[in-house]
């Protein structure tokens, strides 16, 4: 059965996505933004992941979230770092022309030293890669940014975030795998959650801007959790684009996340 996606074919903000924009916050759905400052919070941001789209219908199915998401998460996976093949910087370039959201790359590859700007000159705003496939960690964040993209780095769920504390000023973000990558659709790993409140208490303690996403197995029975224990970016695949309706997933997922931020320990 089709999805109704028409109710959200246009963006709201007429914002565009500019390319190599620098790290600044990425275009915030305007409802998110006023529920968000209205608790004194903040704002929640939510990054459904193509994985679980329609390959075949990528610019449409980017335009089915676009209203109300505030990244658009890109899986890149080679068949070396994670046993499954995905999209590269072709795919990435073309989306970049079809979609007014933010990229956020999502780098599953060996080699990311070699690859991961090239992905920022692409049009990517946000690149991530994997502390475990990286030979030269600082370069390599520093070649992101310098390419005009923010600089993410993510963690599979057995990797320990204390090593890099070290790291936080060359980060915009810090993304801790809540599955083992590869894969959509995924169980959901609440191992992680200690870890996340670790990283969270990291962070506050060096006062760094650095966002703390969470991705694989996100949706409405576990963003609570994420939210409370010091996640503020959601990455979120098949509990997005396996509904009926994207947006509305979309929607109801930020409303969990902002309530569940609200009333999280982390933000007092
Ligand atoms: C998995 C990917 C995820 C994936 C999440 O390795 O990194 O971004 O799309 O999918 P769900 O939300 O279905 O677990
Ligand atoms: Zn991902």
């Amino acid at each position: 059965m089709g999805r109704d996606s028409s109710a959200a074919q246009q963006n709201p903000t007429g914002a565009a996505d500019g390319r190599g924009g620098g790290r600044d916050h990425p275009r915030r759905h305007p409802a998110g933004t006023a529920v968000a400052s209205r608790l004194g919070i903040m704002a929640v941001q939510m990054a459904p992941s193509i994985l679980s789209a329609d390959f075949a219908r990528l610019a449409d199915e980017a335009a089915a979230v676009a209203a109300v998401a505030d990244w658009l998460h890109v899986d890149v996976m080679d068949y070396h770092f994670v046993p499954n093949l995905t999209i590269g910087l072709p795919v990435v370039e073309a989306l970049h022309k079809h979609t007014g959201l933010p990229l956020d790359c999502h780098l599953m590859i060996s080699e990311p030293d070699r690859w991961a700007a090239g992905y920022a000159e692409a049009g990517a705003r946000n690149v991530t890669v994997h502390a475990e496939a990286l030979q030269s960690p600082v370069r390599t964040l520093r070649l992101i940014r310098a390419a005009g993209a923010r600089a993410g780095l993510a963690v599979n769920p057995a990797s320990p975030v204390e090593p890099l504390e070290d790291l936080l000023p060359e980060l915009d973000m810090l993304l801790l795998m809540t599955v083992e990558p590869g894969f959509g659709g995924q169980s959901f790993l609440d191992i992680v959650l200690p870890k996340l409140r670790r990283a969270r208490a990291m962070v506050q303690r060096h006062g760094a801007s650095v966002w703390l996403q969470v991705d694989g197995g996100v949706g409405e029975e576990t963003i609570e959790r994420c939210a409370e224990a010091g996640a503020d970016v959601f990455v979120a695949g098949s509990a997005v684009y396996g509904a009926d309706n994207p947006a509305a997933a979309v929607q109801a997922l930020r409303r969990r996340a902002e309530q569940a931020t609200a009333r999280a320990s982390w933000q007092r």
